[in-house]
């Protein structure tokens, strides 16, 4: 039974959404349908097509009570909307549906495992949100919750857990055909943990162990954790709050984490060998994995930051968009992200400029846009004096630009985005240290209208912002300080 709180949910986001033109939202990156979106909840593949949920709250451009929105695609990059699938409307969630993830029933059911919130009145008068896990079982559009929620409570919980921050489900199913799922939750020592948690059925849960604790090594808190297999290796994904920067590593205050290690599966024990940044860019907050048909390992992060949410174009009806869906691989040890394949087919005219040598400030025939998926190679224009600077306008008019700038000295890559028409004093720029060698350097940048990705060495590190500039502005300019050698390749994405 849909409730009323659901159906005037549905009613309000299909009458608002149709005020809202193609042109003013991302073309192929999935943006809320109306008003609010943050994380990418329950990414899956169901019948044939890939499922996108995502923390939504339709009746404004601010967080509100979570709601569950949902998409449908069959690529990742054409979405579909369809009805919102949950709403807060039972006593254990009614202060929000918080994250969490879906899997298929062996009997072809879609399950939903998501945090219920429920605001309780503390002795100081104020409110602390009791967070527990839920279940809702659909077809891939209804989804009716479970009678016995919440399956995951503090009862479940060890000694010194955190009742309050205890959220994010991801759930997956072994080979044995029994399930796991990984939640955030904090400790007595204030910092994070992943616990885990088994079921012989999906619905039935209890607590087995600590997957992996933070002891206040990366941030505090850990929300949306992600684990899978990859390449030999298993790879932990989490997204932990009021991080400290360590080096050019997680300079985002809420960041993102990757642990690669290995994973005993009698033992449940998983032994950590590396850590590093999933992105190093402004804009990328607690991304979630399925695993393909095919076999690909494929990311989509929230395509924002809490930092950063100050950053908004007036008037814009809706707010929050989804990353690029991302093909995983670990190659030397590290993670490396790369646009999925399907992009591919969405390329339209191919521009190709190679061996442009210059020193100062050009620009090229068929280069420029805003739906566009370029790839650069840069070297110096002489072999016996590196240049000092290369650097990439884009998104540029008279009044505004965001930047792409190299130091090969330094080996340092910036992306800037002060000069796009952003009235707020925030964070604009991050600099990322890259691998190149004499200076060289290879990327390929992805522009959505309202966002760039840029894949450095073939992925090895990935920078992601959104940048709310007016759309008129799609020139593209190069500078360099010194000479430049560059080869690049443009499609106009369609
Ligand atoms: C992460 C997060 C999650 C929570 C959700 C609430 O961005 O804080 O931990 O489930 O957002 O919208």
């Amino acid at each position: 039974m849909t409730s009323q709180t659901l159906r005037e949910a549905r009613k309000y986001e299909e009458a608002s959404a149709k005020l809202i033109t193609e042109e003013k939202r991302p073309s192929f990156h999935l943006s809320a349908r109306t008003g609010w979106m943050n994380d990418p909840n329950g990414f899956s593949f169901y019948k044939g097509e890939y499922h996108m949920f995502y923390q939504y709250y339709p009746y404004d451009v601010q967080w509100g009570p979570m709601h569950w929105g949902h998409a449908t695609s069959k690529d990742l990059l054409h979405w579909k909307y369809l009805p919102a699938a949950l709403a807060p409307d039972e006593f254990y969630d009614m202060d929000g549906c918080f994250s969490g993830s879906a899997i298929e029933l062996p009997d072809g059911r879609q399950l939903l495992m998501y945090t219920g919130v429920v605001k309780e009145r503390q002795k100081n008068g104020g409110f602390s949100e009791v967070q527990t896990q839920c279940i809702a079982t659909g077809d891939g559009m209804d989804y009716e919750k479970y009678e016995k929620n919440p399956v995951l409570d503090e009862h479940d919980l060890p000694e010194g857990c955190s009742r309050f921050d205890f959220r994010d489900p991801k759930i997956w199913r072994r080979e044995d055909g029994t399930y796991y799922c990984v939640a955030g939750n904090r400790p007595a020592d204030g910092s994070g943990q992943l616990l885990l948690f088994t079921s012989p059925d999906g619905f039935e849960w209890k607590y087995k162990k600590v997957l992996c604790a933070n002891n206040n090594r990366f941030g505090l808190m850990w929300e949306c954790p992600d684990f899978f297999k990859l390449d030999g290796k298993w790879v932990i994904l989490a997204s932990p709050q009021d991080m400290m920067p360590q080096g050019f590593e997680y300079h985002n205050g809420n960041g993102t984490l990757c642990l690669i290690g290995s994973f005993d599966e009698e033992t449940d024990f998983f032994t950590e060998e590396y850590s590093q940044s999933v992105d190093y860019g402004i804009d990328f907050y607690a991304p979630q994995t399925v695993l393909s048909p095919d076999g690909r390992r494929i990311m989509i992060g929230w395509m924002q930051n809490w930092d950063t949410c100050s950053l908004r174009a007036a008037g814009q009806p809706w707010y929050g968009q989804m990353s690029l869906p991302r093909e995983l691989s670990v190659k030397n040890g590290r993670l490396y992200q790369w646009p999925v394949r399907e992009l591919e087919d969405m390329r339209g005219e191919k521009i190709v400029h190679e061996n442009v040598c210059f020193s100062d400030t050009i620009t090229l025939d068929g280069i420029k846009g805003r739906k566009i998926d370029m790839e650069l190679e840069i070297c110096p224009g002489d072999e016996e004096e590196i240049y000092r600077k290369f650097a990439i306008r884009f998104a540029q008019n008279d009044e505004y630009y965001t930047s792409l700038s190299f130091r090969p000295h330094e080996s340092i890559l910036k992306i800037d985005r002060k000069f796009s028409g952003s009235r707020r004093a925030i964070i604009h720029q991050r600099r990322n240290l890259v691998n190149s060698d004499n200076g060289k350097l290879k990327f390929r940048m992805i522009l959505d209208r309202f966002s760039v990705e840029v894949f450095v060495n073939d992925g090895e590190n990935v920078m992601s912002a959104v940048i709310y500039t007016d759309l008129s502005a799609d020139g593209i300019v190069f500078l360099a300080d010194g000479k430049v050698r560059m080869n690049i390749v443009k499609y106009e994405l369609i």
